[in-house]
């Protein structure tokens, strides 16, 4: 397993839509413990292949406190949301050091293959049902600041951009 470089905001390949795994193979596994490895090493909740210049609907997410109930979505849908709506701060791996509220369902109820390629169907809610929300807006290019006001995202812009620059002079 190796840990994979995570694309920063404003990178426009974060703007990519992804497009649907073919077959769940060892290519594709390889991919998902890969990005498992790098989640967790930048002690994350959630990352999508997007986020890892990869263009296909891979997510993994990891929710619990002890950081050992990995959760693989491949090809996921939603296939059911709640009419409630819950705003809490997030936070995201390609916008380090940025939290803010974002509208998103308090449950959904989600399809998706696992790394076997197995099809299953769970029901979502509180920081999982935000983190499923979170990285599927990822595969279709969306970043949660895109949900800010312009003036917030300009200002984020900014301050990605010369920390990248600070970054590269060190
Ligand atoms: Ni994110």
């Amino acid at each position: 397993m190796s840990q994979l470089d995570i694309l920063r905001y404003p990178d426009p390949r974060l703007h990519k839509v992804a497009g649907p795994v073919v077959a769940v193979d060892d290519r594709i596994r390889r991919l998902v413990d890969d990005m498992l490895e790098t989640m967790y090493g930048a002690e994350g909740v959630g990352l999508a292949a997007t986020q890892v210049d990869v263009h296909e609907r891979v997510i993994v997410i990891d929710t619990s406190d002890a950081h050992d109930e990995p959760i693989v979505l491949i090809n996921p849908e939603l296939i059911a949301r709640s009419e409630e709506m819950t705003f809490v701060d997030e936070g995201c791996l390609s916008v380090p050091e940025v939290y803010d509220k974002v509208p998103r369902h308090a449950r959904v109820r989600v399809r998706a293959l696992d790394r076997s390629g197995q099809a299953r169907e769970f029901d979502a809610e509180g920081l999982l049902s935000i983190a499923v929300q979170h990285e599927m807006d990822h595969l279709l290019g969306k970043v949660f600041v895109e949900y800010l006001s312009p003036l917030k995202r300009t200002r984020i812009k900014t301050r990605m951009l010369k920390k990248s620059r600070d970054e590269a002079r060190v």
